[in-house]
């Protein structure tokens, strides 16, 4: 049996006169972790919207466990197993830690992990009763992600988790997905390159909306043409 989770095919989006993604593949397995990287409005997050489902291709495919998922809405796409964490977080700043957690996995299937395993594998346990506004920004972009593991993911996509963060906040998370690893497939969108480097996986480079370079991330790194465009030289 495949075991393929997540396929996109010659994916390519067009916002007016724009030509924001272009021809663009990726294949997620089961439990696989990847990363996709490319300077300030490379596409990345445009990507991930095309990988669930909430922006439609205007060609090509992206299906998972063999479904076609462009355009279905966010409860369906949860339904069927995909968690994402956007850019920006979005936590209930009133509510506590544990009650967000709560909260998020209100109506995910059984069985589910406790809420005490939950706030451990995001670095938390001793926040439970804090208000999540009052956490510090690396701690909430944390909640955010066990909020996205409430559900009980098969895949989880993480737009820039490491927005904002210290180094070591950066490291501790880097250290997070490497435990999450093997649990679930995750794909990772990031501008951080020493958070990449950490996770030394798969690595989609994308740039003004086409596929750099792709592949096991040392190779990414030592590319000419990868570090040109990180330099700013193209
Ligand atoms: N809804 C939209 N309508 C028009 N243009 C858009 C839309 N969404 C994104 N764009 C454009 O598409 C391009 C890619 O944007 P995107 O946000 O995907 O980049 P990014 O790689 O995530 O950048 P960043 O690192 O800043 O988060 C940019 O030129 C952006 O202005
Ligand atoms: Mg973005």
């Amino acid at each position: 049996m495949s075991d393929i989770l997540l396929q996109a095919e010659n994916v390519g989006i067009r916002f007016g006169g724009l030509q924001a993604l272009e021809a663009l593949n990726l294949t997620v397995r089961d439990k696989e972790l990847c990363c996709i990287i490319g300077p300030n409005g490379a596409g990345k997050s445009t990507f991930l919207n095309v990988l669930t489902g909430t922006l439609r291709p205007t060609s090509g495919s992206v299906r998972f466990l063999g479904h076609d998922i462009a355009g279905l809405p966010l409860h369906r796409i949860a339904r069927l197993g995909i968690a994402r964490k956007f850019q920006i977080p979005s936590v209930f700043p009133s509510l506590s830690v544990e009650d967000n957690v709560k909260v998020a996995r209100w109506g995910a299937p059984s069985p589910v992990r406790p809420v005490g395993e939950l706030l451990e594998l995001v670095a938390l346990s001793n926040r439970a009763a804090t208000p999540a506004g009052e956490l510090a920004h690396g701690q909430k972009q944390w909640l955010e992600i066990g909020m996205a593991l409430a559900i009980e993911p098969r895949l989880l996509l993480l737009d820039e988790p490491t927005a904002g963060m210290t180094p070591q906040e950066t490291l501790t998370t880097a250290d997070m997905l490497l435990r999450l690893k093997g649990e679930f497939s995750i794909v990772a969108v990031e501008h951080d390159i020493r958070f990449v480097r950490a996770l030394n996986c798969e690595t989609l480079v994308l740039h003004q909306g086409r596929r750099l370079r792709s592949g096991p991330f040392h190779d990414v790194e030592t590319d000419e043409m990868v570090r040109d465009v990180y330099l700013g030289r193209r």
